[in-house]
């Protein structure tokens, strides 16, 4: 269930979903163009299962590894403030070619999101004529009103699980009070005595904790307050978020990685950037913006913090972000990145990037990825072999592991936040290949670069042993045991 459904991302995705489902075909005046997946981690991206008797290395599709949800599966719902039908919202959004939108019309014109939860407060002054569908009465009738959605959602289609996701505008950051939203008991008062703090996005969110759902936060803003958290571990709910992390963030996230690691000093980053869509216009407000800056802001800091070498304790690199509206460029996005760092013996390189293309195909796989690696979630569990008599335990409700589709990720407290996306990536893939009990992947390579040639099935140094997996090389797992 997507709140803001009838936006540029909510109409694009559900496009994508329906045109790959139906493998549909369309003409542009490049030619004819077929539906894909491309951009999500989880279709259109392979992982290394191993070695080939023959040594060569064999990829599967991400999505092969594990029993897991075709998106030909989903069924989609959502909330909107606006009353558009996904037809008209998709048109709206101008992002997908014209022949593909006609052939997708028909799929979509009885597609209408539910009423949703409008606080001018929240979001920019300028999304106000967008708002003619909305839920009234007091903020706890309105969470009753989404659970009853939830609950109609779930039972008239016979869905296994339901999954939420806000991919509605930025709202402004909330304040986080004592006896407001601190703790669960605090939020849940607060609502019920319809305390104006309150945002929109929190009480999509205890609406989803309340119904067992996961609630997922594809935009800034501090939705996951402390009393959210506690409420999600309460009910044994993921979360997990916050911001998508679509185009300029990602590239920042695997530059700086190369750059630090590769011991030369990042001390100027500035990113501007300049889109036209309704997005873009609700962050051309101040308080929307500010969402945003924070959440792009943080994205070098583990980076930075790993080289004591090139930073001393506390010292960053300058980093300025900045947004403008140009509403004729619409969903195409404009990036502009420069990043200069000091190398040897005083010198500089500077390197200057700029990156066009559609926010929200950029943001659609990654809605896919996010909905279908949390379902994956809920049907994992681990126990240490170091510990006999433990039983299986979950994730943490704070679902960490989708970090690499987040630009500014929700950790459990006090555990370490991951930005550097190499090892985002990483830390999927591994945990997906220890499901199969393959070891993770650590690119050494020892039986390309040993004095003699290893035999199949015969450990490598180091390892206690070797098993054949469907005539690959694979190696016990060691220090932990998965089921899936
Ligand atoms: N596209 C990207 O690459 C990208 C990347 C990171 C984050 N995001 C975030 O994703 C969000 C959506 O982006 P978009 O381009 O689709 O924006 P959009 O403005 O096209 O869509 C947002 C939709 O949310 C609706 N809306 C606003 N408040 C609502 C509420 N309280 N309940 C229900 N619906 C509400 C609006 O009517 C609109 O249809 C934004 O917050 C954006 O910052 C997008």
């Amino acid at each position: 269930m997507l709140v803001g459904w009838g936006g540029n991302n909510g109409s694009t995705v559900t496009a994508a979903l329906i045109a790959n489902k139906h493998g549909l075909t369309w003409e542009t005046k490049e030619g004819t163009r077929s539906a894909n997946w491309y951009g999500s981690l989880t279709q259109s991206s392979t992982v290394r299962l191993g070695s080939g008797p023959t040594g060569e290395d064999v990829y599967v599709p991400l999505c092969d590894l594990l029993p897991m949800v075709s998106p030909d599966d989903l069924v989609v719902d959502g909330w909107d403030i606006s009353s558009a039908n996904l037809a008209d919202a998709m048109a709206r959004a101008k992002v997908l070619d014209w022949n593909l939108q006609q052939k997708l019309r028909p799929f979509m014109v009885n597609m209408k999101p539910r009423p949703s939860i409008y606080d001018p407060d929240f979001i920019a002054a300028n999304q106000g004529s967008r708002a003619d569908h909305v839920i009234r009465g007091s903020k706890w009738q309105q969470v009753e009103q989404l659970r009853q959605d939830i609950k109609d959602f779930k039972k008239s289609r016979d869905l296994d699980q339901v999954i939420m996701l806000w991919t509605a505008s930025t709202e402004r950051f909330c304040d986080v009070l004592p006896g407001l939203n601190d703790t669960a008991d605090s939020l849940l008062a607060a609502i019920k005595a319809n305390a104006s703090e309150v945002s929109p996005s929190t009480l999509f969110a205890v609406a989803a904790i309340l119904e067992g759902c996961t609630y997922i936060n594809g935009s800034p803003q501090n939705t996951f307050v402390p009393g959210c958290l506690e409420l999600a571990e309460r009910h044994g709910a993921f979360i997990a978020g916050d911001d998508f992390k679509s185009g300029q963030t990602k590239l920042k996230s695997v530059l700086v990685d190369f750059l630090v690691s590769a011991g030369i000093k990042p001390v100027s980053i500035v990113s501007y950037n300049h889109l036209g869509n309704n997005d873009g216009k609700n962050l051309s407000s101040a308080k929307q913006f500010r969402s945003k800056e924070i959440s792009k802001s943080n994205v070098v800091d583990d980076m930075v913090e790993s080289n004591r070498i090139l930073y001393a304790p506390g010292e960053k690199p300058d980093h300025c972000v900045v947004i403008k509206y140009v509403p004729y460029v619409g969903d195409s996005k404009r990036a502009m990145d420069e990043y200069t760092s000091e190398i040897l013996m005083g010198g500089h390189n500077t390197l200057v990037v700029h990156n066009t293309c559609e926010d929200s195909l950029l943001a659609s796989p990654i809605i896919l990825d996010l909905a279908l690696l949390a379902e994956l979630c809920r049907r994992i569990q681990f126990r240490s072999l170091d510990e006999p008599g433990a039983g299986f335990c979950s994730f943490h409700p704070v679902l960490s592991l989708l970090s690499y589709l987040s630009k500014a990720p929700l950790v459990p407290p006090g555990t370490p936040v991951v930005n550097a996306l190499a090892k985002q990536r990483a830390c999927v893939e591994n945990v997906l290949k220890a499901c199969l009990g393959l070891q993770p992947e650590n690119n050494m390579l020892l039986e390309h670069k040993l004095e003699r040639p290893l035999m199949t099935g015969q450990a490598a140094p180091g390892t206690k042993g070797a098993s054949k997996v469907n005539g690959l090389v694979g190696r016990p797992v060691q220090n932990g045991a998965v089921k899936a």
